[in-house]
């Protein structure tokens, strides 16, 4: 039974070092591709040779089926619930999935309503995605100045509901309705207010912040087209003179061609991050780390009394554990979290790692060898689930279609260690 734990921790225990390696230490993206997908190849050796073949002698076909779905549907369902939770922090891929994911509801719930103005109804789908998630939502009283003539611009308003009266000194410019924009010619001109624009009734309205519709100037040319028309149209109806008219759009015009060249800055997604972890608890981010390591655990538990497995698991769950803490510990670094934070986390997940593997040598003590089959199916389900759901895709993304050669030689590393032998 200590052997059990002592095992549990031992296979676990490189999750330790790979994170004290990670806190010192950035490792280029191509060699943690190479570390991980090392891994990854192991792992899946360790699961087919080990993992599967005893599970398949004990149990037979379809109880091994089964449980291996039921590892999978187990694992699955469990990290979604952790990662809503906040434990998505845990590792890059998780993080980016689940970025992906917030930005989409928030991109489908202004979607629906962009639908009413015409302006954004004619943009492309690709520069609607873009747009989506910069536009506020923003409901005035009636008399509210949205513009003050001669003030700095600071946003631009999308009309979705009411109307707005533009006021040039005591003249009445125009009054505004559903779908027309107001406060872009500020914004694209750099200029300050050309007039005044008074709510006349209450008035729903997007608002789209100056610095943000900058960025989008460099990757919406159809949002840029249409408000440059709007723009000279207003122009020549405000401005004096035609030859001031076309100074400032000419000014525009150096102005958007300056933001193209700016990169979206990938700050931006960095800060998004913080923001997220900040409402995350960072229990669901041990719960979610712990998941991943549970089944292995369970596994080098169930089998630490039988001879035939032993060592060679043991060993595949040791290389594997190191490459997943180092980068989920580069990743949490990336989010704010404090490296006396992250070594907590890690050191409460090794000793939970030994208790799992001592409640599994346990079970395996008390029960016959088709259900210890089913359990090992269960638990290496789950262990290919975590494979494919983080740490292969995470190797991809960071070193592209050569990881292949890393994943191969894990693989081959697994065979050698479970069939010694041959
Ligand atoms: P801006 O100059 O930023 O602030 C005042 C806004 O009033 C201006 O942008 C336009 O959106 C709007 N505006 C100015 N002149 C006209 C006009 N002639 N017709 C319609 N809207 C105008």
């Amino acid at each position: 039974m200590e052997a059990a734990f002592l095992q549990g921790l031992l296979g676990s225990s490189s999750l330790l070092l790979g994170a004290l390696l990670g806190i010192v230490w950035q490792p280029r993206r191509s060699l943690a591709a190479a570390i991980l997908a090392f891994g990854s190849g192991t792992l899946i050796a360790a699961i087919a040779f080990e993992i599967a073949l005893n599970a398949l002698q004990s149990s037979g076909f379809w109880p091994v089926g089964i449980g291996f779905f039921l590892g999978g549907i187990l694992f699955v369902g469990i990290t979604r619930y952790v990662d809503r939770q906040g434990g998505f922090l845990r590792k890059p891929a998780s993080q980016r999935r689940h970025l992906f994911q917030y930005r989409q509801e928030a991109v489908s719930e202004v979607l629906g309503r962009m639908g009413d103005v015409e302006l954004l109804r004619r943009l492309p789908p690709h520069e609607l995605q873009a747009i989506a998630p910069l536009l506020k939502p923003l409901r005035v009283a009636a008399n509210t100045v949205l513009c003050q003539e001669g003030a700095p611009g600071d946003s631009l308003y999308i009309i979705l509901a009411g109307e707005a009266e533009v006021r040039k000194g005591e003249q009445i410019m125009a009054t505004l309705g559903p779908g027309e924009v107001i406060g872009e010619m500020a914004l694209l001109t750099g200029e300050p207010r050309s007039a005044t624009v008074i709510a006349h009734s209450a008035m729903d309205l997007y608002q789209l912040r100056q610095q943000d519709f900058q960025r989008l100037l460099g990757f919406s040319p159809h949002l840029v087209g249409t408000l440059s028309r709007t723009l000279a149209h207003r122009l020549q109806a405000t401005t004096e003179s035609r030859a001031q008219a076309e100074r400032e759009r000419d000014r525009w015009q150096r102005q958007v061609l300056e933001s193209i060249e700016l990169d979206l800055p990938q700050g931006e997604e960095r800060l998004l991050l913080q923001q997220l972890a900040k409402n995350s608890a960072p229990f669901a981010i041990l719960i979610g780390t712990l998941i991943d390591n549970i089944p292995e655990s369970a596994v080098i538990g169930i089998t630490a009394q039988q001879d035939f497995l032993g060592g060679s698991f043991l060993l595949a769950v040791f290389i594997s554990n190191f490459p997943e803490a180092l980068s989920s510990t580069v990743g949490m670094k990336q989010t704010g979290t404090s490296p006396r934070r992250i070594l907590s986390l890690w050191s409460g997940v090794v000793i939970l790692s030994g208790v799992c593997a001592l409640l599994g040598n346990l079970f395996a003590s008390q029960t016959s060898g088709v259900v210890i089959g089913i359990a090992q199916a269960i638990s290496g389900g789950a262990i290919l689930a975590m494979l494919t759901s983080t740490m292969m895709p995470q190797a991809y993304e960071l070193g592209g279609a050569t990881v292949a050669f890393s994943t191969i030689a894990g693989f081959l590393m697994g065979l050698w260690v479970s069939f010694p032998q041959v």
